[in-house]
């Protein structure tokens, strides 16, 4: 299973980059809009500055809402470095502009799916990763990793290639459930990620050893 980093802050990138299991980072109007000043004038070069420190797929998403726009939004994105990967939403207008883009040659990544129905159309329309909001679904009470489940089992009926990237994930629990499934990718938090190496007992055990390395030295 692959591993994003779902934030636009260039030093936490950097940081799980460091980490060297790193694969690829998402981005969203709302993560990029927190760490620039004016997004007219960053967003290139805060996506170029992303693009330097990881080399992988760098999702950045368009901000037009109808069909036309959209796609003039995600030829300027795609043109910014071939890593990037363009994100639409899961709406009509960006399910046509999808299929356009993608028979163009242009990675696209559907987002904000929330349904098994959402999941099936954007892998018709050619879509590299579909994207769904897990943590979302859960805050209003619907089991989010369940679409996860039907979205894999849905494109393994039809070899649909379009990949499954887990979105909105909110514990380590999440993660675990997404490897189990079996997801390709699962986009993870910053605060996540740090969450993930953490167990009581590693930490005791760790104590535990160098305490009684230092006895024996002392002993010595
Ligand atoms: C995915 O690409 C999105 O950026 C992200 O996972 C949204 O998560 P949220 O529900 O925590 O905002």
């Amino acid at each position: 299973m692959k591993f994003f980093i779902d934030t636009a802050n260039i030093e936490k990138i950097k940081e799980a980059a460091a980490l060297g299991i790193l694969d690829g980072v998402t981005t969203n109007p709302s993560l990029i809009a927190k760490e620039v000043t004016d997004v007219e004038t960053e967003f290139e070069a805060h996506l170029k500055e992303i693009c330097r420190i990881v080399d992988g797929p760098i999702s950045a998403e368009v901000t037009a809402i109808e069909h036309q726009g959209m796609v003039v939004e995600a030829k300027q994105l795609s043109q910014i470095h071939p890593n990037i990967v363009v994100k639409l939403p899961t709406t009509r207008d960006g399910l046509k502009a999808c299929v356009e883009l993608a028979r163009g040659g242009i990675q696209i990544n559907m987002t904000l799916v929330f349904s098994a129905a959402q999941a099936l159309l954007v892998a018709k329309a050619g879509a590299a990763y579909a994207s769904p909001f897990i943590g979302r679904l859960d805050d209003i009470s619907h089991v989010g990793m369940e679409l996860v489940q039907d979205i894999l089992q849905i494109y393994e009926n039809y070899d649909y290639p379009t990949q499954v990237l887990v979105a909105s994930v909110r514990h380590p629990v999440h993660v675990v459930e997404a490897a189990l499934a079996g997801a390709d990718v699962v986009t993870i938090p910053p605060a996540v990620i740090d969450k993930l190496f953490k167990h009581p007992l590693t930490d005791i055990g760790l104590e535990r050893f160098l305490a009684d390395w230092e006895k024996s030295r002392k002993r010595g």
